[in-house]
């Protein structure tokens, strides 16, 4: 019999506090979040494991250090609407969904929501909408939300998503760089933006992200277009266009809003 609270909490020191992961409200989340309820059978053995995991649908549980990440990017204090893309496996919903107080969720893939909601409800989860879609559109008519969590790379923060950012709102987006050979040096920045400003994480959250299996990319995926195409984000076209900074980064989100008006 694994012993999976023993293993998380583990995890929890060795993989998140000593990888700069210092939110407290965070940190008691991601010890009280059992990831195995999220696996298949198959998988449960390595829950705890330092990697993302397949879920089924070509897909993958992010790695345990990502979702820490990202919520403590977001410095929810748990009042917060939170616009999730990319439920996959329902885990980093059900972080959320500890941390805030309503997340709609968005996935492509219906067969990963649906064994997401199951594994949701199993937990009695009932502050969380989950919806079948494509996720760089949002939810138009149901915005603003405090937080929006992206868990899939983009070539910049989707212009449909920074619309629906309530002011002084928080996004979490990986993002994409321009120029590399393979896929996996084109994680190049996660982006926290407001409407107000866009802002870069720490040079170790790129280093973490790089490492992660999920960005690890075939060598037949080295085709940036192709790729920005699967996530089902902007075009390459449009990636081209984006505004940019003296070093290659994406511009500010007035840049943005004036790109927004010329797509
Ligand atoms: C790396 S997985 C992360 C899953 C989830 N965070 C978890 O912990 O299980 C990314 C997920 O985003 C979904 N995804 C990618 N692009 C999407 C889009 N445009 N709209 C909705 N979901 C999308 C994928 O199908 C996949 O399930």
């Amino acid at each position: 019999m694994t012993d999976f609270p023993a293993r998380r909490a583990q995890m929890v020191e060795r993989q998140l506090r000593r990888r700069g992961i210092g939110d407290e409200r965070v940190l008691a989340a991601m010890a009280a979040a059992p990831r195995e309820a999220f696996l298949d059978r198959r998988q449960q053995r390595r829950a705890y494991a330092d990697s993302a995991l397949p879920i089924g649908a070509e897909q993958t549980i992010s790695q345990p250090w990502i979702v820490a990440a990202i919520c403590q990017a977001l410095a929810l204090g748990g009042g917060e609407r939170v616009l999730e893309i990319g439920t996959g496996s329902g885990y980093s919903t059900y972080l959320l969904s500890r941390l805030a107080a309503a997340v709609v969720s968005i996935e492509r893939h219906a067969e990963l929501a649906a064994t997401a909601r199951a594994a949701l409800d199993s937990l009695a989860v009932d502050n969380v909408e989950l919806l079948v879609g494509d996720g760089s559109l949002g939810v138009p008519d149901r915005e603003p939300f405090d937080a929006i969590a992206v868990h899939a790379a983009a070539p910049a923060p989707p212009p449909a998503l920074v619309a629906q950012l309530a002011d002084g709102g928080r996004m979490v987006v990986p993002v994409a760089g321009a120029e590399a050979d393979t896929l996996v040096l084109l994680i190049e920045e996660v982006v926290v933006s407001s409407r107000a400003n866009v802002g870069v994480l720490s040079l170790s959250a790129v280093g973490a992200i790089m490492r992660a299996p999920e960005f690890v990319l075939a060598p037949a995926l080295v085709d940036t277009a192709a790729y920005f195409r699967s996530l089902g984000f902007l075009t390459a076209g449009a990636w081209a266009a984006i505004p940019r900074g003296r070093n290659g980064e994406v511009g500010n989100i007035g840049e943005w809003r004036r790109m927004k008006r010329r797509l």
